[in-house]
């Protein structure tokens, strides 16, 4: 009796990697969108992926290698690493390395798709960064992640990747006033004869309590004088 193939146990899968080609780039773009989503909307850093703009030209860069992960012919990873610390928006300074001897291997991105993280995706990624620093001589793999990306930053940390002396953000409440005044009440107008007139434009003036008896008083005696 011929023996029975044994089926794959289905959560056993293989990951292979691949350097990226052109054709991939539009799928890549998409995915590392959706690697991101949920890290952009916490951070207050640059958002991942930057643009697509300098996602293609990094393709054409011979100094940055950039990695597919796939299962089945799907992309479950993406790694991007730079030789140099090149382009005008990087983060680094280079002489800050050099001055320590170290010769690093620029993590510049690392995203593995939601729905295979935790199956050893990441690891397997780390490894292959590890061995290109390796094959090219260089001493430490370097990489910058946001403080509040507690997942990947505690995956980090049990890598034994630790703080170098970076930037962090920090911010200063500043006490709260309106850009605009408040009301202010105007002035009586002054008349030629030097009477107060009531304003023609602005607020209400305030209630002017009038003695109603001694003004009708002091009328009456004024007409009484007047008729004597
Ligand atoms: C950080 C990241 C690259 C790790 O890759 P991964 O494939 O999930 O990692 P692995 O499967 O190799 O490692 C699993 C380990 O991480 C832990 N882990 C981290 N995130 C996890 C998650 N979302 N689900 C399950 N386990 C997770 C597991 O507990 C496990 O621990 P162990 O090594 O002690 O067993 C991946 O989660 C990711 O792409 N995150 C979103 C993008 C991101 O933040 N990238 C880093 C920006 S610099």
């Amino acid at each position: 009796m011929p023996k029975a193939k044994t089926p794959k146990p289905p959560d056993s899968l293989e990951v292979r990697v691949r350097r990226i080609h052109r054709r991939d780039l539009n799928r890549t773009w998409e995915f590392l969108k959706l690697v991101f989503r949920d890290v952009n909307r916490e951070t207050v850093e640059y958002q991942r992926p930057r643009s697509k703009r300098r996602f293609l030209e990094v393709y054409t860069s011979e100094w940055i290698e950039q990695l597919l992960y796939e299962v089945d012919g799907s992309i479950v990873g993406y790694s991007e690493c730079a030789f140099e610390a090149t382009g005008d928006d990087n983060w680094v300074n280079p002489r800050w390395f050099e001055k320590r001897g170290m010769r690093p291997l620029f993590v510049e991105e690392l995203a593995v798709h939601p729905d295979y993280q935790g199956r050893g995706v990441g690891s397997f990624m780390l490894d292959q960064l590890q061995h290109l620093a390796r094959t090219r001589g260089c001493t430490h793999l370097v990489l910058e992640v946001a403080e509040n990306n507690e997942s990947a930053l505690a995956w980090y940390r049990t890598r034994s990747f630790y703080k170098l002396d970076a930037a962090i953000f920090l911010a200063q409440k500043v006490p709260g006033e309106p850009d605009l005044l408040p009301p202010r009440r105007l002035k009586r107008r002054q008349k030629a004869n030097g009477e107060t007139g009531a304003p023609t434009t602005g607020p209400m003036p305030e209630v002017v309590s009038v003695k109603v008896g001694a003004a009708r008083k002091s009328r009456t005696t004024a007409a009484r004088k007047k008729s004597s």
